[in-house]
C-alpha cells in the first residue's frame, strides 16, 4: 500500500524504511508516529522542510520557520513560515500533476453529485479543471483583477465554486467565500470590510429541491450604504436538470435584475477569453484567502491565511488522517463556504491528485438514506461529515442505512462538534458496519488544517475523543483561573504551544485583534476558544467553547451577533443570547428578550424577530427559545450576567454561582420560574 514499509529486526526494535530525509508515504505504525512527532517538536524546521518537499515550489525556501507567539515580547505575535519560498497553490493542485503524468490529465478530479439524484451527475477530470480554471482566470484578469486584490465569492455547491477559488489562487487573487446561506446584510458587511471590486455569484443554487437566490441577494447587498466598492458581478448559470426541481428556478432567472456594465454572465465572458493562464508565483507568505467567522464580540473576524504553509499543511494532513491511496473516492459534505469546504473539498484533496466529490445537496433529501445512496452510486471510500448531520440520521430507522451496500467505504471522519459516544457507535456499527475506523478531527477556521485526531489504525479510539495531536502540534492544557499551564491529566482550556505552518497570520487588516483575540488570553500560547480535557492516556476530549461562540449544527453563531439583529428591531430594547446543550444541534439558540413600553409578547412578534435574525444575518441562523423577560439579571454597573442566563437555560439552576454581585436577584427567580428549559 505504502512506499515505506515496517519490520522487525532482528534484535526486536522496530524499524521503517523511511529514510529520514524525506517523509514517509504513510503512517503505518504508532511507533513511527511517535519518531515523527518528536521529530516536528524538537527539529520543526527539519520537519517541515521535508513536508513542504511534497510539493513544487518555483524557488524552494532557504527559512522555514520564523514564527513569535509571545505578545509580550518586542516583536510580538509574528508568524511566518518558507518566507523566501514561491510557489503557487493552483499549480500544486492540477498542473503538477498532468505535468509529471500526462496520464492524470484524464483521470477524475471532481464528482459532481447535484441536489437531485436524478439529475445527471458529472466527473471532470483534471485536464478540464485546469482547462476551465484556466479561463475562468482570464475572465477575472478581463476584468481587471490581479495578484492581491480580493473577490468575494456567494456562490452554491458546485463545481464552478471550485474553479473560481482556483482561478483566483493561479492569478494570486484573495478570495473571500461568503456561505450562500448569509443574507444580504452579511454578504455587504463581508465585502465592505476586505473592499473587494468583484463579486462571483450564481443565478441561484439548488438544495433540497428549493431554489435559493443568490444574485438578488448580491443585487440587495451592492445596493447597501455600506457597499461601495464593488464594480463587477460575474454570474454563473445553473442550468443543469431544472426539470427535476419542484421550485420554479426558471420564473427566478426571468425576473433577475440586471446592471448593465456591472453585471456579466460567465458562460458569454467565458467566449471572449483563451486558454493560457500561467501560474503566478507567489510569496509563500502572500495572501491565499480571507474567510470570516464568528468572534464572540462584535463584527466578524476576517480570517486570513497564506500560501505555502496552508498548502504545506492541508496537503499532509489530507494525506496522513484519511491515509489516502491514489484512486480512492473521497466525500466530503461541508459546503465550501466554511473552511471544511476550503482545506477538505478542495485543496487538501486536490493537491493530493485525489477524487474529490462536490454534493449539492443535503443528507436528508429526498430521503435520509441520500448520502449512503451516493456512497453507493461513486463506490466512495471515505465519508467526512459533522456529528450534526449523523444525529440527525440517525433519529430515523436504520433501514435507510442498511438497505445500502457501503461496502466501498473504508474510513469514516467527523468535525465540527463534539460527538457523543452514541453517535459515534451508530456511525461505526451501523454506517460502517463496524468495518471502519473512524477520525473525530478537531479544528478550527483559525487553524487552517486538522489538529487532534486519530491516524487510521494506528492507536485504540474512544468515541467522542479526537485522541492525539498531529505532528507539529503542541497542545497544553491552561487553567482559567490561575493562569498556569497544567500537566495531564488535565482539564480546562485549550491552547498550543507554538506555531505550525497551517495557522491563520492575521485577522484581514486588524492585525491588534487577532492578538487580543488569540494571544492575549494566555500569553505565550495560542488559545483556541474551546475547553478540553486530556486524560492519563493523553487522549484529548473537547468540551466545547468556552466563549460566546455558539457551534450549532455544524456553525460557529456568535451571540453578540444575534444580539445586535434582536436590537435591530423595532419592539426590542435589549436581548441577550445565550446556548443550551440540544442532543441533535450539539447547541440550541435561546434569545431572552426585553421589550419596549407598550409592545405586547405576542406570539406574532416570536415569528417578527425570528424573521429578522434571518434577514440580516443568515437563513441558517434561528432561535430556537424567544423567552420574553422583563428583566434581566445585571450587575450594579449594567452589565448583563451572562453566565447566570447560561446556568438557566442549561438548566443548573442549583448552580448559579456568586449572585452577590447582582442589582436585583428577584429577576433571577421570575427567568426561572418562566423559562421553558426549568418547567
Ligand atoms: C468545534 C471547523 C469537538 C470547536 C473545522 C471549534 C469540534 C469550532 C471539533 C471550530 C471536534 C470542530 N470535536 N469540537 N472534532 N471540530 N469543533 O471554525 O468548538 O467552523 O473551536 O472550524 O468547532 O469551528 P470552525
Amino acid at each position: 500500500m505504502a512506499s515505506s514499509s515496517s519490520t522487525n529486526n532482528s534484535t526486536g526494535t522496530h524499524t521503517t524504511a523511511w529514510d529520514k530525509s524525506s517523509l514517509p508515504d504513510q503512517i503505518e505504525t504508532f511507533d513511527d508516529y511517535k519518531r515523527l512527532y518528536a521529530l516536528s517538536v524538537d527539529d520543526p524546521n527539519q520537519f517541515w522542510k521535508m513536508a513542504a518537499q511534497r510539493l513544487d515550489w518555483y524557488q524552494f525556501p532557504t527559512k522555514i520557520k520564523n514564527t513569535e507567539f509571545d505578545c509580550r515580547t518586542k516583536r510580538g505575535v509574528e508568524i511566518k513560515w518558507f518566507e523566501d519560498g514561491l510557489i503557487n497553490v493552483c499549480y500544486n493542485c492540477i498542473d503538477r500533476h498532468i505535468e509529471k503524468d500526462p496520464k492524470a490529465a484524464e483521470k477524475t478530479a471532481i464528482i459532481f453529485e447535484p441536489d437531485t439524484p436524478t439529475e445527471t451527475h458529472h466527473r471532470i477530470t483534471y485536464g478540464e479543471l485546469l482547462l476551465s480554471v484556466k479561463k475562468f482566470a482570464n475572465v477575472l484578469k478581463k476584468h481587471g483583477i490581479k495578484k492581491g486584490d480580493r473577490v468575494t465569492i456567494y456562490m452554491p455547491m458546485v463545481v464552478e465554486t471550485c474553479i473560481a477559488l482556483l482561478a483566483c489562487a493561479r492569478i494570486g487573487a484573495i478570495h473571500s467565500v461568503v456561505f450562500g446561506g448569509f443574507s444580504a446584510n452579511s454578504v455587504a458587511e463581508r465585502i465592505s470590510d476586505c473592499e473587494s471590486s468583484i463579486v462571483i455569484t450564481s443565478d441561484f443554487g439548488v438544495r433540497g429541491g428549493k431554489c435559493i437566490p443568490l444574485k438578488s441577494k448580491i443585487d440587495q447587498a451592492v445596493a447597501m450604504p455600506q457597499c461601495t466598492t464593488v464594480k463587477t458581478v460575474l454570474v454563473f448559470q445553473r442550468n443543469y436538470g431544472l426539470e427535476n426541481i419542484k421550485d420554479d428556478c426558471s420564473g427566478q432567472r426571468s425576473s433577475l435584475e440586471w446592471t448593465d456594465g456591472r453585471d456579466f454572465w460567465v458562460h458569454e465572458e467565458l467566449k471572449a477569453v483563451d486558454d493560457n493562464c500561467p501560474p503566478e508565483p507567489m510569496n509563500a507568505e502572500d495572501p491565499l484567502f480571507i474567510l470570516y467567522t464568528s468572534g464572540s464580540t462584535g463584527k466578524p473576524k476576517g480570517i486570513l491565511h497564506t500560501t505555502g504553509g496552508y498548502l504545506t499543511y492541508v496537503s499532509l494532513t489530507f494525506k496522513y488522517v484519511f491515509a489516502y491511496e491514489p484512486g480512492e473516492v473521497y466525500m466530503c459534505t461541508a459546503d465550501v463556504g466554511w473552511i471544511t469546504g476550503h482545506s477538505y473539498v478542495v485543496y487538501g484533496p486536490l493537491s493530493n491528485q485525489a477524487i474529490t466529490v462536490v454534493f449539492e445537496g443535503i443528507p436528508t433529501y429526498p430521503d435520509v438514506s441520500r448520502c449512503w445512496n451516493i456512497v453507493d452510486k461513486h463506490k466512495i471510500n471515505i465519508f467526512y461529515t459533522a456529528p450534526t448531520a449523523i444525529r440527525s440520521l440517525m433519529a430515523h430507522n436504520d433501514s435507510f442505512v442498511t438497505r445500502t451496500s457501503r461496502q466501498s467505504l473504508r474510513l469514516l471522519g467527523t468535525v465540527g462538534e463534539p460527538i457523543n459516544p452514541e453517535a459515534w457507535r451508530w456511525y461505526h456499527e451501523v454506517v460502517g458496519g463496524g468495518r471502519c475506523s473512524i477520525v473525530d478531527t478537531w479544528w478550527q477556521t483559525e487553524t487552517g488544517g486538522f489538529m487532534i485526531t486519530p491516524i487510521p489504525n494506528l492507536w485504540g479510539l474512544e468515541g467522542g475523543s479526537a485522541t492525539l495531536p498531529f505532528f507539529g502540534i503542541q497542545t497544553q492544557i491552561v487553567d482559567k483561573e490561575s493562569h498556569l499551564p497544567l500537566d495531564p491529566p488535565s482539564k480546562g482550556e485549550l491552547c498550543i504551544r507554538d506555531s505550525w505552518p497551517g495557522q491563520a497570520r492575521s485577522l484581514y487588516r486588524n492585525h491588534k485583534r487577532f492578538v487580543e483575540v488569540y494571544f492575549e488570553p494566555y500569553p505565550g500560547y495560542y488559545f483556541s476558544g474551546d475547553g478540553c480535557e486530556i486524560k492519563e492516556n493523553g487522549y484529548h476530549w473537547i468540551t466545547g467553547r468556552v466563549d460566546d461562540v455558539l457551534v450549532i449544527s455544524g456553525h460557529n453563531i456568535g451571540t453578540a451577533e444575534v444580539e445586535s439583529a434582536l436590537v435591530q428591531h423595532s419592539g426590542v430594547s435589549e436581548a441577550a443570547v445565550v446556548g443550551y446543550p440540544d442532543r441533535v444541534k450539539n447547541q440550541g439558540m435561546y434569545c431572552f428578550v426585553t421589550l419596549k413600553d407598550n409592545v405586547e409578547p405576542v406570539e406574532e412578534l416570536r415569528k417578527d424577530l425570528t424573521k429578522t435574525v434571518r434577514d440580516i444575518i443568515g437563513a441558517h441562523v434561528f432561535p430556537d427559545i424567544i423567552h420574553f423577560a422583563p428583566n434581566l439579571p445585571k450587575t450594579r454597573s449594567g452589565k448583563i450576567m451572562r453566565r447566570i442566563l447560561r446556568k438557566i437555560v442549561e438548566p443548573d439552576i442549583h448552580n448559579l454561582g456568586d449572585t452577590s454581585t447582582l442589582n436585583d436577584p428577584a429577576v433571577v427567580d421570575e427567568l426561572i420560574k418562566t423559562s421553558p428549559r426549568t418547567k
